[in-house]
């Protein structure tokens, strides 16, 4: 957790430095939650600003604009690596994934540095089997990050996403967990869509199975993964949790019970006064 909110950080510091009012909306690290926008319908230039203000596309062109200001146009390119939004709100430029070129098929040439390919952009690093590494690149500089364990990059919705739906990815290899086969039985059928298991050597870890591909998760903290219920509970319940560790639980859970049966206590004796009072 701690993970993603350094390089959530680091996205949107490099983005604002970078553009200065660079809005959410064309931040891959927010794009999760966010309401498509609704435009207004455009006007189309052609040869003359229709507003005072404005950018419009230049046709056939994915990354070059026609920007009016006080309706005086001029024509702009994004940054090499960006493309002309024409659904954007703020900075018209936006990454790849937000923006479907279609009939603008053009770009300029692309200008890259010995570290990126073009000068913005998010990239991904490694191969099939390790696929959690991805660079951002802000004017031809590269700044590397890696994604929460477990997490694979996908350049196609430019986040960190379950690895079995990211497509150059071998989750399988990549985890280095492969889902048991479940033969499928006469009386009850196939198996259930999603199936857990635990993972060895660590009493956090378990494995999810939809259908052939796993997902890695993890029990937050003081508690392991329980192999009856499926569920995580207090490490010091977890056999196969280091002696270390169900102490801790252990410990924190007295203090948990203790601080109940004080609150209890107050919560019954402030009670108990202002019944004395009335
Ligand atoms: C645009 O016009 C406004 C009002 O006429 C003026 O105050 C402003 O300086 C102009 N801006 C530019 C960039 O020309
Ligand atoms: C257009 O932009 C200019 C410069 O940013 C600004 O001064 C002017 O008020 C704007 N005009 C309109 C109609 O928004
Ligand atoms: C995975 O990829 C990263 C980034 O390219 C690299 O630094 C790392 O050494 C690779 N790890 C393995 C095990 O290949």
């Amino acid at each position: 957790m701690d993970k993603t909110l350094i390089v959530l950080a680091c996205l949107c510091g490099f983005a604002a430095a970078q553009f200065g009012g660079f809005g959410q909306s064309s931040n891959p690290a927010f794009s999760r939650n966010q309401q498509p926008i609704q435009p207004a319908p455009k006007a189309t230039y052609a040869g003359s600003c229709p507003e005072l203000n404005g950018t419009y596309p230049v046709p056939g062109s994915c990354d070059a604009y026609i920007q009016c200001i006080n309706g005086t146009a001029e024509e702009r390119l994004c940054p090499d690596g960006l493309r002309f939004n024409p659904e954007a709100a703020g900075y018209p430029c936006s990454y790849p994934n937000e923006v479907a070129c279609l009939e603008r098929s053009s770009l300029q040439p692309a200008q890259p540095t010995d570290q990126c390919e073009h000068q913005f952009g998010y990239y991904k690093l490694g191969d099939r089997s390790n696929c959690s590494y991805f660079r951002n690149c802000v004017s031809g500089v590269a700044y590397d990050f890696q994604c929460p364990e477990g997490l694979a990059w996908s350049s196609a919705s430019y986040r960190c996403d379950w690895p079995d739906e990211v497509e150059d990815c071998d989750a399988e290899a990549f985890l280095g967990f492969r889902c048991p086969e479940v033969p499928v039985s006469r009386e009850l059928g196939p198996p259930a869509g999603f199936r857990y298991y635990r993972a060895e050597n660590n009493c956090q870890k378990y494995f999810l199975c939809l259908g052939t591909k796993p997902r890695v998760l993890f029990c937050g903290k003081n508690t392991g993964y329980d192999d009856l219920t499926n569920t995580c509970v207090s490490a010091d319940q977890v056999d196969a949790c280091p002696v270390q560790l169900r102490e801790e639980a252990a410990r924190a859970r007295a203090e948990a019970e203790q601080l109940l049966a004080k609150e209890l206590e107050f919560n019954a004796k402030t009670t108990n006064k202002r019944r004395n009072q009335f």
